[in-house]
Parts: C-alpha cells; structure tokens; sequence
C-alpha cells in the first residue's frame, strides 16, 4: 500500500455503519487508525475485514463501553500512553433509545454517549493534541438536532420521555459543544466541527426494517466525516456545522450563547472534568 496520509486518527464506534465506512477510506489513504470499539470480538473482525480490503496494517483497536466515563479515563490514560501524537479525534459512536436509560454513572444514555462522552475524551486528550496541533476533533451530530431541547431544569429527560426528542437533544447539545469547545480552542491549532452525516442504512436503532433499504450506504456516510479528516480546505475551518462537506446553519438554539455557557457548566459537574482554565477564553 502506498502510504500517503500521514495522520493518526482515532474514531469511536468504529466496528460498525458510518464509523466502519470511515475508517475504511481512511485506511485507503494510508492513515494510521485508532478504532474505539466496545466489543472485541466486533472490533476483530471490523479490523481484518478492513486490513483484507486497504492492505494497511497500521490498524490498532482500543476497547471501550463510552457510556461509563471510568472507562473513558482509563481509555484516555490508554491513548496518552501509547501514542506520541494524535491529529484527528472522531467521536462518532451513537445509540438511538426508544426508551429511557440510564447508564452505570446515572445518567440519560444518549446524553451520556453523545455529549458526555465527547466531551470528557477530548477535555482529557487536549494537551496531547494540542502539542499535536495542526489537529482536529469532529463531531458526528444528526439533522433531528432540529427536534431537540435544551432544558436545563430537564436535561436527562425525566419528564414524560420520548426517544426522538431526547436523541434530537442530545445530538443539539453535541453541536452546541462543537461550537463552545472551538471558541475556547482559537489560536491552539486545534480545530472542533461537526457533521450530519445523511441519512444512512446502519444498525442504529430508530428506523424501520422496511425503510432500510431506502437508505444512503454507510460509505455515502463516510463522506463528510473524511471529508473534515483530511482536506486542506477545512484546515482552520472550526465550531462549524456540516451537511454534505458543506457548512450549514444548525438550529437557532446553537446560536444561543447563555444556553451554551449554562448547558457545558453543567455538564462538566455531570463529567467531573472543568475544561483546563488556561484554555478559557472571555468573550
Ligand atoms: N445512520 C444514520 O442515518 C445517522 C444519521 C445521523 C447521525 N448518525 C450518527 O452517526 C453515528 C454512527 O452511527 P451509525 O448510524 O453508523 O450506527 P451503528 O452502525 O449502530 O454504529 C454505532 C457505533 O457506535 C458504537 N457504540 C454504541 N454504544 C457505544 C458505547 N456505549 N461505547 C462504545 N461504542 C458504542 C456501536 O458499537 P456496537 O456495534 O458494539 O453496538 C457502533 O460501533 C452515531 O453518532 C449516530 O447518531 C447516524
């Protein structure tokens, strides 16, 4: 194989759908691949199956259930002790829960998994891809953000749940981290931006056997995200929203700067983590 990127990138959820097709092309281009996966088995199989189709052998699998933040220190501990540097961080891993759970640490799954989790990984790989920098951390929201709420008197959705509102949330609140952790990574190197990927046929829960095969394929899905892996276009892009490889406008809630101050302060009570003080910026 011809080795042309020279990137090492991590990507959570990376034995399956859209998170699979990603690490796929990038094997293609020669990077070097972290894939965070929960299951062993799945991440084996995943790992051959795409070493068979790239040739590249620079494939390293990480196991971690993100929903537990203990894991996802021991996981952050894991990366810093093992690798120099990291240039691309993709928090793609996702769940879609008609009804309502809890993880381990007692909080809304999909809070947990879409904000929590992000949010924690990158607080605690900040300095090493800082030193990294020119770096970038992308975000895999959805579109149904529009379906969301931010409300900070309900964050973990106690109050009569339903499984799109409260996913629509959390992927709002995954943009509205995208946008606070850019503003206060300016002038690091470090760009933050997110993505809708499209609407695509993967095993996320959610969507009728039916409909499946109606579905956009995990490698159209794959295409943004590669998209902000790589070009040089986005280099010094960051706190954007993509559709398509194209920034979009998300919804007017992302735009809200006292709900996006508020809803982070909380969440990193909920994480344990503040984000490093010589980071903050007053804006
Ligand atoms: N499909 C769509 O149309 C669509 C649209 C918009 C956004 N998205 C987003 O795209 C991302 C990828 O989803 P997908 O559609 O490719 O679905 P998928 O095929 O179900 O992939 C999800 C991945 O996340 C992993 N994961 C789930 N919970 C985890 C946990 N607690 N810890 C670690 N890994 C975990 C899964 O691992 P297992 O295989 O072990 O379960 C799997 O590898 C998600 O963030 C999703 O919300 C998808």
């Amino acid at each position: 194989m011809n080795k042309t990127l020279n990137k090492k990138i991590l990507i959570t959820g990376a034995n399956s759908g859209i998170g699979k097709a990603t690490v796929l092309g990038l094997a293609r281009q020669g990077a070097e691949i972290i894939m965070v996966c929960r299951n062993s088995a799945k991440a084996e199989s995943a790992r051959e199956n795409i070493i068979k189709q790239t040739n590249n052998q620079n494939i390293d699998i990480l196991i971690a259930d993100l929903a537990e933040q203990q894991q996802v220190r021991a996981l952050a501990q894991q990366i810093i002790d093992r690798y120099d540097t990291l240039d691309v961080l993709i928090h793609n891993a996702g769940i879609f829960n008609t009804k309502r759970q809890e993880t381990i640490d007692g909080v809304e799954s999909q809070l947990a998994l879409h904000l929590l989790a992000p949010m924690l990984l990158s607080y605690l790989l900040l300095d090493k891809l800082i030193t990294s920098a020119p770096a970038r951390i992308i975000n895999i929201t959805s579109m149904l953000h529009i379906f969301g709420r931010i409300n900070l008197n309900d964050l973990q959705q106690q109050q009569k749940y339903n499984g799109l509102k409260a996913y629509g949330s959390s992927k709002l609140a995954n943009i509205m981290f995208t946008r606070y952790l850019a503003k206060h990574l300016q002038d690091t190197g470090v760009t933050v931006n997110c993505l809708h990927p499209g609407v695509i046929n993967t095993n996320l829960g959610g969507t009728p056997e039916l409909l499946k095969p109606l579905l956009s394929s995990p490698e159209k899905g794959a295409k943004t995200p590669i998209y902000l892996a790589t070009s040089p276009e986005v280099e010094t892009t960051t706190g954007e929203y993509f559709v398509n490889c194209k920034v979009k406008k998300p919804s007017r809630a992302c735009h809200d700067w006292g709900l996006i101050d508020a809803l982070m302060q909380r969440s990193e009570q909920l994480i344990h983590e503040p984000l490093a003080p010589q980071l903050k910026k007053v804006v």
